[in-house]
Order: C-alpha cells, then sequence, then structure tokens
C-alpha cells in the first residue's frame, strides 16, 4: 500500500483529498522559491515577473489552460536551485568571473535534485531543469538543440533573460522595452526559440508587458533603496504607516501613499534582526495558486492510488 492509499481512506472524497494534497505541496514549493528569491535583495520581484510574462507568452502561443498553468507555475519556480549558489556570488555588485559563473551555472542542476521524487516535480521540472538552454546548442545544463528543448524551458528562458535585462544591477541600469526587445530578436534561432521571440516582441510592442516590468506585483511598481540600490518590494497586504526594511544595508521605511500607489519613504532607523527577516508574501503565492491549480492534472501526478476499503492511516 504507497501513501497515497494510506492517505485517501476509502471513506472521504478521493478528489477532493487529492486537490488539497496538491495544493499543500505546491503551495510549499512556491514558499520555497519565494525565499530562495529573497536572498538576493537585487532581484526583488523576478518570480513573479517572469511566471506573469510566461503565462502571457504561453497563451499567445496557444497552450491549452492545463499547459498555461503550468507555464506560469514554472516560471515561478525556475531558480530553486540558486540557494546553492553562495551569497559572495549572489550579492556580487560587479560583473562575475568566469569561475563565479561557473558555480552559476549550477543552479538548474541542483533545482532538478531539489525536486527529485517530489510527486509534483513532472509539473516544473522542464523550466527548473532546462531555462539556460539554448538552440545553437550553447546553453546548459546539457547542451540540448532547437525543439529538443522543451517548450516551458523555451517559454521561460525568454521570459526570464528579458526580465534579467529590463531589471537593475549593482552594476548596470535596466535597459528600455525597445532595446531588450532588439536583444531577444537578435538572439532568435541561435539564444531563444525565434517563433516564441516573435510572439513576445509582439506583446512588448503592443504594451502588453508594461503592467508586469517593473512591478513586483499587480499594480505594485518596485521601489529601490535611496540608501544603497537594491529593490524594495511593497507587498498587496501592506498598509500606510507600516514600516518596511532594506535587507541589504538595513535601513527602514514607512509606506506613504503617493499618487494613489503605496512608496518606502525613509525613516532613518535600522532594522533589527526581526525587522529583517524575509516575510513570506502568501497573499500573492495564494494567488498563483488559486489561479492555477483548477487547472492542473491532478489525477495524472498522483497516478492511479485508489482508496482500499477498510485501510487505517496507521496500517
Ligand atoms: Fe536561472
Ligand atoms: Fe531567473
Amino acid at each position: 500500500m504507497n501513501i497515497l492509499q494510506r492517505l485517501f481512506r476509502f471513506d472521504h472524497d478521493l478528489t477532493t483529498y487529492k486537490v488539497q494534497f496538491a495544493r499543500e505541496l505546491m503551495t510549499s514549493l512556491l514558499s520555497m522559491a519565494w525565499f530562495v528569491e529573497a536572498r538576493d535583495p537585487y532581484t526583488g520581484g523576478h518570480l513573479w515577473r517572469v511566471s506573469r510574462y510566461s503565462r502571457l507568452l504561453a497563451e499567445v502561443a496557444g497552450l491549452d489552460e492545463t499547459e498555461t498553468a503550468r507555464v506560469s507555475l514554472g516560471g515561478f519556480l525556475h531558480d530553486l536551485g540558486k540557494v546553492g549558489v553562495p551569497d559572495a556570488i549572489l550579492r556580487k555588485t560587479a560583473p562575475l568571473t568566469d569561475e563565479e559563473y561557473e558555480v552559476i551555472k549550477t543552479h538548474p542542476d541542483l533545482g532538478l535534485r531539489m525536486l527529485a521524487n517530489h510527486p509534483l516535480a513532472s509539473l516544473v521540472k522542464d523550466a527548473v531543469g532546462l531555462h539556460h538552454e539554448r538552440p545553437d546548442g550553447k546553453g546548459y545544463p546539457l547542451g540540448l538543440t532547437n525543439l529538443d528543448i522543451p517548450l516551458d524551458a523555451r517559454i521561460v528562458g525568454i521570459c526570464d533573460a528579458f526580465d534579467a535585462m529590463t531589471s537593475h544591477r549593482p552594476y548596470r541600469q535596466g535597459m528600455h522595452l525597445n532595446k531588450a526587445l532588439d536583444n531577444l530578436e537578435r538572439g532568435a534561432w541561435q539564444q531563444f526559440d525565434a517563433i516564441l521571440v516573435k510572439q513576445f516582441v509582439a506583446l512588448g510592442l503592443a504594451g502588453e508587458l508594461n503592467h508586469i516590468m517593473g512591478h513586483s506585483d499587480d499594480n505594485i511598481p518596485l521601489d529601490t533603496c535611496p540608501m544603497c540600490g537594491p529593490t524594495l518590494v511593497i507587498q498587496r497586504t501592506h498598509q500606510e504607516g507600516q514600516h518596511i526594511f532594506c535587507r541589504n544595508c538595513t535601513g527602514g521605511f514607512t509606506l506613504v501613499k503617493k499618487e494613489g500607489q503605496l512608496r518606502a519613504d525613509p525613516l532613518g532607523i535600522k532594522g533589527s534582526a526581526a525587522d529583517l527577516e524575509p516575510s513570506l508574501d502568501t497573499d500573492l503565492i495564494l494567488r498563483l495558486l488559486e489561479s492555477t491549480i483548477q487547472h492542473l492534472p491532478i489525477n495524472d501526478l498522483f497516478g492511479d492510488a485508489q482508496p482500499t476499503p477498510g485501510i487505517l492511516l496507521n496500517d
């Protein structure tokens, strides 16, 4: 008897249990990815943006609701393996050396190893493990070419690169939309799937990416720490007057409303260890979960585990 047969007792609705089980497993994966992102003060909102861009690109590429849900989860989870990249490299404020870049290149494979044997791994393993592959075979970790790169990975790869180009880094400003779209077009065939790039560029030119670019949630523009430069992520549940802290320089801010948006105003105080703890954006994670879970192939994920009459949980 396997664990699902133990969990799904005969006197309960099997499908309800499976959905609840999937919901809890996915929430924990998304939360872990969020905490991994929180290690890097410069990449606030990257996972949300890549997830949202990936959803849009999947839709215009004609994917169905199940595939689109899977791609948007893959977009959020794609950098899970960055948990293995040391702070000294992740938070480095200068361009990386070749040796440091080799360390960065381990993150897709580490992400896959983290997902090994996870019941939901099949949904997101292509996005996590293969989002840095390139059609010309010069990507990593496997050097796959063209259509051997799974569709989810090709979609997330484009969205990831676009977000990297348009986000500020300590050593350079983020690119303007048109320049980043030009770069994507220049990388078509070699670095990116040419058909998907064309569709993504069309989205960009139509203004469909503007509400995601430079944002960390719907209607929440990114703020930056005026003292040291990294992103300050304001959450949907934050209130005017609430304090937030820069996890890089520890500076404190109060949230004030300016032109209808909450913005961070320096307080001139330093945060305590408790103030600087990352506070999980459960609201954002639950919204992502709710928009995807209903479309996931739950029964396929958990195989054909059937309840067995009379089985007790402690059998
Ligand atoms: Fe990555
Ligand atoms: Fe990324």
